[in-house]
């Protein structure tokens, strides 16, 4: 949850080169209506990634004007059998919206239960902070969902690529005794992961 502002608005410097918590504001001079508005989601989707998804973020980064406002947005598209994989916002709940499609999501709390259910067109869904989630488009057609989140910077880390996919790569004894498995089955799931995504 990011603090409260202290002013109107803040609309970020993204070239500023102090670092604060958060982005300096731009001199209210240089804002404009453009700065409030963000049209990245009405694009087509670009590239799907190694697991047919495709993530396009509206966070404080590609919409300056979110900037110390304590919110964000995602949109969310997978192909059939596409999977948002198993990941973790560590600065924010996330809230979604089903557009089209059927999703099986589901999340797993610090007691290791695991939550899930099946949704289509029109379904909301919550995610408590920092736990680990994903949605798998079992449908037949694209699926597609907006996500919003309690934090200007929601940050995103995926636990597969996390823990296969690092600079430089965790020992493979690390691996092998928190999977509990020999080290050519630690080598064989990180080749799946090579060449850095
Ligand atoms: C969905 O879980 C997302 O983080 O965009
Ligand atoms: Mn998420």
């Amino acid at each position: 949850v990011d603090p409260s502002p202290l002013q109107d608005f803040c609309v970020a410097d993204l070239n500023s080169t102090i670092n604060i918590n958060g982005f300096p504001c731009k001199n209210s001079f240089d804002v404009t209506s453009e700065d409030f508005f963000y049209d990245g989601f009405k694009e087509r989707p670009g590239e799907f990634n190694i697991f047919d998804v495709n993530v396009t973020q509206a966070d404080v980064r590609q919409f300056p004007g979110l900037n110390t406002l304590g919110l964000s947005m995602n949109r969310v598209v997978l192909k059939p059998g596409g999977l948002n994989p198993p990941h973790v916002h560590p600065r924010a709940s996330e809230l979604s919206r089903v557009a089209d499609g059927k999703l099986l999501a589901g999340w797993v709390t610090t007691g290791n239960v695991f939550y899930w259910k099946i949704l289509t067109s029109g379904d909301l869904f919550v995610i408590p902070p920092g736990l680990v989630h994903f949605q798998l488009n079992i449908g037949e057609k694209r699926a597609r969902f907006f996500a919003s989140f309690n934090s200007q910077n929601p940050g995103l880390q995926i636990v597969s690529t996390a823990l296969f996919n690092s600079t430089p790569p965790i020992l493979d004894e690390v691996l092998s005794k928190a999977f509990q498995v020999n080290h050519s089955i630690v080598e064989l799931i990180r080749s799946g992961f090579a060449p850095a995504l």
